[in-house]
């Protein structure tokens, strides 16, 4: 069966802005928020406070977050590599951070610039301090599905970078395929080795790239394994700047559009999606590579 509500974790702020080569205004991103809270959308994904000449395109994170007009019921979550990531964000006032960690020791380096054990002494203190401050704490296994350097990765790593997450008081684990090369099986694969290993499928999240066209369908195997929080970029933007084959995520709207024909509740609306997907594109002077958005806007 499939779950009768799903509930859609916009990344297109951060993971999609992260990864445009041209600088977008503090206040275009603003409005791009503003306009997603609008359509519907209750967790938006604002920004990164990692290290500035690591990712330029968010080192404006402080001054977008003193503009953003935080709505009561809706949550903005940034990423916190390390310590003083999280000192920026309390400083910013936000309620809700999310660590990154690799499955893979390779990406532990290009990312994160630690081996992968070394990122678990990074994150500790950051996860201790947060939850005394009184955040919440999402986690994300990078690399969950495949690496460029390292080829495929066995779900038994990632189940064991997961669990160490969870037991440092993370809430949520979300299974990244940073490159997109997972398969629907593999979904499956990575999603009962979790299980097994004792992150209870309610704090799994999955966060697919759509480099091999193959968001959707693992999108719809994870909520056949019971699955129910799904990461999503409006309008398909986003990579990473440090995974050289990672290309947009699932686009939001093309994952509306499969859960309204699924008869799943989301909360979105469609057209305000597609409306404000086609006026970023239009910003960053390039077309959306979303199909629904492709079709929908004629
Ligand atoms: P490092 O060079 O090892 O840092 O980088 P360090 O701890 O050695 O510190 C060096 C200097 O940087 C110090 O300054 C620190 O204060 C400063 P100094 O004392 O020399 O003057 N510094 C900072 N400044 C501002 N903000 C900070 C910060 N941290 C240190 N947070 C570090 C280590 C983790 C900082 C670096 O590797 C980094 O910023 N990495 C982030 C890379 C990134 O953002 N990648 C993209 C996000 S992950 C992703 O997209 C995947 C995901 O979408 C899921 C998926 O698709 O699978 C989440
Ligand atoms: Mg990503």
């Amino acid at each position: 069966g499939l779950p009768p509500r799903v509930t859609i974790y916009e990344v297109g702020p951060r993971d999609g802005l992260q990864n445009e080569s041209a600088v977008v205004p503090v206040e275009v991103k603003a409005e791009f928020i503003d306009r997603l809270a609008d359509a519907g959308l209750t967790t938006l994904e604002a920004t990164s406070f990692v290290h500035p000449k690591w990712v330029p395109q968010l080192a404006d994170a402080a001054d977008l977050l003193d503009r953003l007009d935080r709505r009561a019921g809706v949550d903005y979550p940034v990423l916190v590599p390390n310590e003083r990531g999280l000192d920026r964000a309390l400083q910013s006032g936000v309620e809700h951070v999310a660590i990154f960690a690799s499955a893979t020791e390779t990406f532990a380096g290009k990312n994160l610039n630690r081996t992968l054990d070394e990122q678990f002494a990074m994150f500790e203190p950051v996860v201790t301090r947060a939850l005394a401050e009184g955040l919440r704490v999402r986690g994300y296994v990078s690399m969950a599905f495949g690496d460029p350097w390292e080829g495929p990765v066995d779900p038994e790593q990632v189940a064991g970078v997961g669990r160490r997450l969870v037991e440092m008081g993370c809430w949520q684990l979300s299974l990244g395929d940073t490159i997109g090369t997972g398969t629907a099986g593999h979904v499956d694969a990575v999603v009962d080795a979790c299980v097994a290993g004792g992150v209870p499928v309610a704090a799994l999240a999955v966060h697919f790239h759509d480099t091999y066209g193959q968001a959707l369908a693992n999108t719809l195997a994870a909520l056949r394994r019971g699955v129910t929080t799904v990461d999503a970029s409006a309008g398909g933007l986003g990579g990473c700047p440090y995974a050289e084959s990672a290309t947009g995520n699932l686009a939001t709207e093309d994952l509306v559009w499969m859960l309204d024909g699924l008869g799943v509740e989301h909360g979105a609306d469609l057209h305000k999606l597609v409306d404000t997907s086609v006026w970023m594109a239009a910003q960053l002077g390039r077309p959306s590579p979303s199909r629904v958005v492709r079709a929908l806007a004629g």
